[in-house]
């Protein structure tokens, strides 16, 4: 027996020696000791001894056994650290190779001028809202003194989504009518609503069919024109800088009365004249008016007690006059060649 088993380890020794690939291991493996491998079959005439011989055996295989898996997984470790050598030496990366530009987004320049109402509103005690942009006529309209049939409308002709109820809003100011009637009436409102919205419009370089705005509310006791003026005019001089002046012209809209349009004075030519303010050292950047009877009433705030102001900004013609944009569709295209040119991280 331990002469065979020597020349089976001689002949194990001598495959090994041959090993080239992982193959071959596992074709050692079924040879010597898988399930009818050579040393296994060792065992299989034990019945042929007695027991004496039977334990003297049984041991000298299994020393056998173990010292072939020893053998054949060392090789293995060998023959698998080769291959990995190998791979390692051919896919070599060479780390001074310049690498490859990954684009990153950032969030649209849009982005940072809401942020920037909503901080100095917060500031003066705004509570910032959102409202629907798929909105009901009797909220985008009605609710807002411009009943069906209005001319009023035709200026903000929008997308209807079902019939003549159901559209997209033409004006954040529908947010107005949804928190007064949220608020029910009792307590003073101080909101802005910053959002979409869209009108049925042929896209240029000054128009868009989407758009956002920023939507300004006010509902107190005794609340007076000059406290509009006086919030606006903060407003300019933190967001377009404190030597911007502010005059207020008489304007229409049917939700407010009287209403107003805010210039203030060009940051460009400051108020002498340039393309940006047309030669009139003015622009226009807001419309605003003290809220209406007729809403305040529908919108459950008795207007014999309450009163109050209203506004609504183009955040695209701020951010337009703010970091100098020609093209009101630079903000929708994502085209980043464009987006680049203001991309927030270098106005930060
Ligand atoms: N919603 C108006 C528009 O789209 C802007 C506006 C004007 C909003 C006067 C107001 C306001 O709240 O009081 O032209």
């Amino acid at each position: 027996m331990k002469e065979k088993i020597e020349s089976i380890k001689t002949d194990l020794l001598n495959d090994i020696s041959k090993v080239t690939k992982p193959q071959d291991i596992v074709d050692i493996k079924a040879k010597y000791i898988g399930k009818s491998g050579l040393i296994t079959d060792l065992m299989k005439n034990m019945k042929d001894y007695s027991p004496e011989e039977r334990k003297e055996i049984g041991q000298l295989v299994n020393n056998a056994k173990n010292e072939a898996t020893e053998i054949i997984s060392n090789k293995e470790i060998e023959i698998n650290n080769a291959i990995l050598n190998e791979k390692l030496a051919n896919e070599s990366i060479d780390i001074t190779m310049p690498s490859t530009e990954i684009k990153t987004g950032a969030p649209n320049i849009l982005e940072k001028v809401v942020e920037d109402f909503e901080e100095v509103f917060m500031s003066m005690g705004y509570d910032v809202y959102d409202g629907p942009e798929v909105e009901e006529d009797k909220y985008n309209f009605e609710l807002l003194n411009i009943p069906k049939g209005h001319p009023a409308r035709d200026a903000q002709d929008t997308f209807y989504i079902k019939d003549d109820e159901i559209l997209l809003r033409s004006q954040t100011s529908p947010v107005q009518a949804r928190v007064m009637l949220e608020l029910g009436g009792k307590e003073p409102v101080r909101m802005i609503c910053p959002g979409k919205t869209y009108r049925r419009d042929d896209d240029d370089a000054t128009h868009s069919h989407q758009f956002m705005q920023i939507e300004g509310l006010l509902v107190d006791h005794n609340i007076s024109l000059s406290d509009l003026k006086g919030t606006l005019d903060v407003i300019a001089k933190k967001l377009f800088g404190k030597d911007t002046e502010t005059r207020f012209r008489p304007s229409y809209y049917q939700f407010t009365e009287p209403s107003v349009e805010m210039d203030i004075s060009c940051f460009a030519c400051k108020g002498k004249g340039c393309p940006i303010c047309k030669n009139t050292g003015w622009i226009t950047i807001c419309g605003a008016g003290m809220v209406h009877p007729n809403v305040l009433n529908m919108c459950g705030y008795d207007s014999k007690k309450w009163n109050g102001f209203a506004f609504g900004f183009g955040a695209e013609r701020c951010a337009m006059l703010k970091y100098n944009i020609n093209d009101i569709r630079t903000f929708y295209n994502t085209d980043l060649r464009e987006s680049e040119t203001f991309d927030r991280r270098e106005v930060d």
